[in-house]
């Protein structure tokens, strides 16, 4: 029989004519998401001019992405989408942990290999030098040994290597492992804040919104051992301007460390110090991977 279609009944009519959809968990995605766009659109009274609108900026966001570009991940980061995928993804471990953050746009895989107490700084720099360390633990306190540790941040001017140099000359950046108590140390030092990459479409967004754009202080780290769900999260530094206003969402209150000027407990306790130990839940079957982000070289490789 023939259907009025209207304002209100296309809603029904989309979801019913996917109705067949024989992947239960794409189903599952795909009609929630017909509903709440369609009642999105409703609400906002779009005109057709307003979407075409929509659909120009999307093109544009696309059109944006490279192999060291991903600028539809930096959508995601600046609506809170990454947050609230993390959020959802944090709730589903079988224990708790520490919490996610974001990947962001500055992942390598390929960090090089370091012994504790290493440094990664590799350039020279005017930053302040401290020591990053901790231990990583399961849910009862007890040390991970040989847990992996992967950490990168930006330099005390808010730059990553990768905005300062060629691609192939890593700085602040390396991969550690734990040593039999799942204690793990670095040298390295503080970082600056950074204002996200504001020269594309999602940069447009922001200044049309009247936002700062800017990221407080931070240093990234992938932790993760066998029999473990891995945790992609990130160190705020207390003090810092925009640790309440992160753009991207980033900041929860249990990742947000100081840096102490004296730290007998430190291993180099003759220089500031970060301290920061990572819990990490037992892996259950649900666990996938906790990136909403990605080495934007690799998303690239597996389209191509
Ligand atoms: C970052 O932490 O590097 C970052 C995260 C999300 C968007 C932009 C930058
Ligand atoms: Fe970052």
């Amino acid at each position: 029989m023939l259907r009025a279609i209207d304002e209100n009944t296309i809603t029904d009519a989309a979801i019913e004519q996917m109705a067949a959809t024989p992947n239960p968990r794409l189903k599952q995605i795909m009609e929630p998401l017909v509903r709440h766009l369609h009642a999105w659109a409703r609400e906002a009274d779009l005109t057709p001019e307003e979407w075409l609108e929509g659909i120009k900026f999307l093109t544009a966001v696309g059109q944006k992405c490279t192999a060291f570009r991903q600028e539809f991940i930096l959508l995601s980061d600046t609506l809170g989408m990454s947050s609230l995928i993390n959020s959802l993804h944090d709730k589903r471990a079988a224990e708790a942990g520490t919490k996610s953050s974001l990947v962001g746009p500055f992942y390598r895989t390929d960090s090089p290999p370091m012994k504790l107490g290493d440094t990664i700084v590799t350039k020279p720099s005017n930053g302040l030098e401290v020591v990053l360390y901790g231990r990583v633990t399961d849910k009862t306190g007890k040390g991970i040994s040989n847990a992996s540790v992967e950490v990168w941040q930006p330099d005390e001017t808010g730059n990553y290597d990768l905005q300062k140099h060629d691609p192939s000359e890593m700085d602040l950046r390396g991969h550690f492992h734990t040593d039999s108590d799942g204690r793990y140390y670095l040298r390295t030092v503080a970082p600056l804040g950074y204002m996200i990459p504001m020269d594309g479409p999602v940069g447009d967004m922001i200044r049309a919104q009247k936002r700062h754009g800017y990221r407080p202080a931070h240093i990234h780290f992938i932790v993760g051992a066998p029999g473990y769900r891995e945790v992609v999260t990130a160190l705020y530094l207390e003090g810092d301007p925009h640790v309440d206003s992160d753009t991207v969402f980033g900041v929860t209150e249990s990742l947000v460390t100081k840096v102490n000027q004296k730290d007998p407990g430190s291993p180099i306790p003759t220089l500031p110090s970060i301290k920061f130990d990572f819990q990490l839940a037992a892996a259950s079957k649900k666990d996938m991977t906790g990136r909403v982000g990605a080495d934007p070289s690799q998303i690239v490789k597996a389209g191509a």
